[in-house]
């Protein structure tokens, strides 16, 4: 009833959208984002966040490789540790190398995870080359990455989400149309938050249902890199059709 009498004084005193955008800018800077990361993915939507009024740091063991990143993109960027950047989120985005995404995690520290959002850009992708263009990965099509980290960090609420796509069109794809996100996770408030974040950066978003769909999505990593590594073609996104 209180939120009806704010609209319609907004509305007659014709404020009612700068309100919204204030509201917005508001909520953002309320919503301190820690990525997990120093790599291009980390930077990009590092650089994503920062663009839309987040509060952001990134985390990393060795603070010198951000240090260009810093001066440019990243201005206004914090920048710490794993156990920092964790704490100091509301919702965390983690963005290491597949291998590493466990220990990064344990770095990160499980109770600074507890109860929070975790945005899992991660693929596993194995120490070994592509065989004729074909990423290969240190887990089987029954069990995913993702799996892994939720059975290991249990009170954190795991995303799948930018894990098939280039870091460089993660924010603002220049598509003709929107591109699709394929997400996935058991908590429903954490995907409303990632869906939010993708609507924001220029994407759709299909839920694919719980941790276990990463089995799924994960592999949409391999597919992406082929057209890449077999003829340097890196220009593309999923789209899901539907009648
Ligand atoms: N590159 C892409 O376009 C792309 C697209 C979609 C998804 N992804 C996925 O996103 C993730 C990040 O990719 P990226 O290309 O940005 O970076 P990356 O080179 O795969 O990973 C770099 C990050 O991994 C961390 N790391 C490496 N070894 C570690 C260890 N032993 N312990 C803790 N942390 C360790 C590094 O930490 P420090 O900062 O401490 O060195 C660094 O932050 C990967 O899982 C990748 O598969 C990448």
């Amino acid at each position: 009833m209180k939120e009806r009498i704010v609209y319609r004084e907004l509305t007659l005193h014709g404020n009612f959208n700068k309100f919204r955008s204030d509201q917005s800018i508001h909520d953002k800077m309320q919503k301190k984002i820690g990525i997990l990361g120093s790599g291009t993915v980390a930077k990009s939507l590092g650089a994503g966040f920062l663009k839309r009024g987040f509060d952001l740091m990134l985390g990393t063991r060795d603070s010198s490789k951000l240090e260009d990143w810093m001066k440019g993109d990243g201005s206004g960027s914090k920048v710490g540790t794993f156990g920092e950047a964790a704490a100091f989120a509301d919702m965390v985005v983690l963005a290491v190398k597949g291998t590493a995404a466990k220990s990064a995690l344990d770095l990160a520290g499980a109770g600074n995870l507890e109860g929070k959002t975790v945005i899992d850009a991660t693929n596993p992708i194995a120490e070994a080359p592509p065989e004729n263009g074909v990423l290969q990965f240190f887990t089987d099509l029954n069990h995913s990455l993702m799996e892994e980290l939720q059975d290991a960090f249990p009170a954190a609420h795991f995303v799948k989400a930018f894990s098939c796509v280039g870091s460089h069109f993660m924010v603002d794809p220049p598509f003709d149309s929107k591109p699709t996100m394929f997400i996935c996770g058991n908590e429903e408030n954490a995907k409303a938050e990632v869906r939010a974040i993708l609507d924001d950066f220029g994407w759709e978003t299909e839920d694919m249902g719980g941790a276990e769909s990463a089995r799924a999505i994960e592999p949409l990593c391999m597919l992406w890199c082929i057209p890449g590594f077999r003829e340097n073609k890196w220009s593309h996104a999923f789209k899901l059709l539907k009648v």
